[in-house]
């Protein structure tokens, strides 16, 4: 089914953007190939976007097709190493945790809570507490419009990063079904602070369905409620930056926390929005940070492309002028 000219306000979380040309649904590989079809003929690029959950999507009417996927089947099936769970791309990411979590399967439990369909997952390599969906993964099944075949891809292949995977340095190929480890006995990662937190506290999390659970009540204290706020979840990725630097802020800011990586020191750009500049709550026009969790941009009903953007710009001179770092978007521009 092909629908036209449809306000990408109503396809986003952060209900900001003007209309797509055209919005196709996709269930099988024959349907998916039938949107490229469409694409071709109008001349027209083809891109997948899932619930909206990570999009900014400009004001202006959008020349595009847009895919959403609508496949939401689920299967396990037992393997040598553990459990195979293969997803199909449109199912809701949450739907898959809950689905695991109801067979007592460890793996992505950590992660539960996170909007978004399956077939993005990947795009982004999402993580949260601790954990993220390249520790779980085992393959995917992707349509590529050049040779307009079904590629299988393995982890490596995908080349995940900190949300970051091959799918977002070269957009083209469309994930169909993404296929995960997961096993009937685990243990609890709960070292992250938030969930350690609860541990002292008392509670018991030792199965996935109590993490999952207290994850999603972990998120749902601190990000705002999709069904009442606009927003992308965090709007900027947390920057890596050298040694030195590290070093260097820390004189300055001898509480400033960081995460020893492969890549270097990973600081939460919301300590640095929270202590150093004190924008925890901070507005511009319609659109402000979240007083929670100032990483995370909220738009009032209403706001626009041009308001996110105006706030995310001010707030990433901000940091660049007391810090010297350059912070990057996690968010992706729609336009
Ligand atoms: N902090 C403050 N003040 C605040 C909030 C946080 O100082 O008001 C400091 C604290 O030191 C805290 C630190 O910032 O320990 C980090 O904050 P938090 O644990 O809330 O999360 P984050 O590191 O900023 C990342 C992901 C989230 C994910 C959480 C939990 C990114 C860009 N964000 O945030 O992912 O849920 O960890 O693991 O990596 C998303 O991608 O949309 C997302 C929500």
């Amino acid at each position: 089914m092909m629908r036209e000219n449809v306000p990408l306000s109503t396809l986003t979380t952060f209900r900001i953007g003007g209309p797509a040309r055209y919005v196709a649904q996709g269930n099988s590989v024959a349907s998916v190939k039938a949107a490229f079809a469409h694409a071709r003929e109008c001349r027209l690029p083809l891109y997948p976007i899932g619930q909206g959950s990570n999009i900014l999507a400009s004001d202006a009417s959008i020349a595009a097709v847009l895919l959403l996927m609508q496949n939401n089947s689920i299967a396990f099936s037992d393997t040598s190493e553990g459990v195979e769970v293969c997803a199909d791309a449109g199912t809701s990411w949450d739907a898959l945790v809950r689905a695991c979590a109801d067979k007592g399967l460890w793996g992505i439990e950590n992660l539960a809570g996170i909007p978004g369909t399956v077939g993005a997952a990947p795009v982004q390599n999402i993580g949260a507490y601790g954990s993220e969906l390249a520790d779980s993964f085992s393959w995917l099944e992707c349509y590529d419009p050049d040779t307009e075949t079904i590629q299988r891809l393995t982890g490596a292949e995908c080349a995940f990063g900190y949300r970051d995977s091959t799918f977002k340095q070269n957009p083209g190929r469309i994930i169909m079904r993404v296929a995960l480890t997961v096993t009937r006995s685990g243990s609890p990662r709960t070292q992250y602070a938030d969930l350690s937190r609860l541990i002292d506290a008392g509670e018991v999390l030792d199965t996935p369905h109590a993490i999952g659970e207290a994850v999603r009540r972990v998120r749902s204290a601190k990000f705002p409620d999709l069904t009442e706020y606009g927003t992308a979840g965090s709007f900027f990725k947390n920057p890596t930056i050298v040694l030195d630097q590290y070093t260097q802020l820390q004189q300055q800011y001898p509480e400033l926390p960081g995460f020893a990586t492969s890549t270097g020191i990973k600081i939460p750009l919301a300590w640095i929005l929270d202590h150093v500049l004190d924008l925890r709550g901070f507005r511009m026009g319609h659109a402000y940070l979240f007083q929670n969790q100032p990483l995370v941009l909220v738009a009032d009903a209403g706001a626009t492309c041009v308001d996110v953007d105006a706030l995310a710009n001010n707030v990433a001179e901000k940091i660049f002028n007391a810090t010297g770092i350059q912070i990057e978007r996690e968010v992706r521009s729609l336009s």
